[in-house]
């Protein structure tokens, strides 16, 4: 590990790491858009991750998250989200994490505070407003599940493709990217705005902003360097103390 970005790190007063999916890549989780393994290589995004696509084939979208749900609750969170959780425990309140990943491993591996942009895939939420007959413990079951009153449809909290990202994390992330002085940028293509946005954010207020992906990306123009490595084999020696 190059002890400049060590020094980076020690340095920094306050950091705020953006992670993509290739954060749980290491966990098994796959990503959106590596080409062999990429979720989105075996289906068309917009047939699955879009409200209109939902309201069009209920149980083909709930069948799929259904799928990536139980994918997700038999993997554990890597020696990169460990070393993330480590670092916020030994340094409390110096590293924000952001997180455009909706399969809770930051969180499952004790990260406290995580803004997650795009919501969380093991929670559901009604589709439309719900009315009194909308009862969260009287659901009837099925694919999806739905008030069995007047029909009012569940679906993954998690945000769909030209849906607003919730907006106290966005603020809030927004906020950590401004105040930062480091920003690790891991495991994301940079493809997905307002997310990927972030990066510039902080860049332009002044932090350093280090990638650590073993690809390009999107955001390697914005960079201050791009460390070629994965998030489990780099994150636990930049970010472990002498
Ligand atoms: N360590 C670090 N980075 C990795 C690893 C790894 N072990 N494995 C793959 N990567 C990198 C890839 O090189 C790629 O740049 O992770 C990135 C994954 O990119 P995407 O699959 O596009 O995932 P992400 O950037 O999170 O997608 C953003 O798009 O589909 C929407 O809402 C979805 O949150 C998602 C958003």
């Amino acid at each position: 590990m190059d002890e400049e970005l060590r020094a980076w790190v020690r340095s920094a007063r306050a950091i705020a790491v953006l992670s993509g999916a290739g954060m749980s890549a290491e966990s098994g989780v796959p990503t959106f858009r590596d080409a062999l393994t990429g979720l989105w290589a075996r289906f068309d995004p917009q047939q699955l991750a879009t409200e209109a696509a939902f309201r069009r084939q209920p149980q083909l979208v709930w069948d799929w998250y259904a799928e990536r749900r139980a994918a997700i609750d038999n993997v554990q969170a890597n020696a990169g989200h460990l070393a993330i959780a480590d670092f916020q425990r030994r340094h409390p309140g110096r590293l924000t994490v952001i997180t455009q990943n909706v399969d809770g491993l930051h969180q499952r591996a004790g990260s406290a505070g995580v803004l997650a942009l795009h919501g969380n895939i093991a929670q559901d939420r009604w589709l439309d407003a719900p009315r009194a007959c909308c009862q969260a413990d009287a659901i009837a079951p099925g694919r999806p599940p739905h008030c069995p009153v007047c029909g009012n449809l569940r679906r993954p909290a998690v945000v769909w493709f030209g849906e607003m990202l919730p907006e106290a994390e966005l603020a809030a992330a927004q906020a950590a990217a401004e105040a930062c002085d480091l920003m690790l940028v891991v495991g994301t293509s940079g493809e997905v705005y307002p997310a990927a946005g972030l990066a510039a954010v902080a860049r332009e207020a002044g932090a350093r902003v280090l990638i650590v992906n073993p690809q390009a990306s999107a955001l390697d123009r914005v960079a201050t360097h791009c460390l070629r490595a994965t998030a489990a084999s780099a994150l636990p020696l930049l970010l472990g103390d002498d």
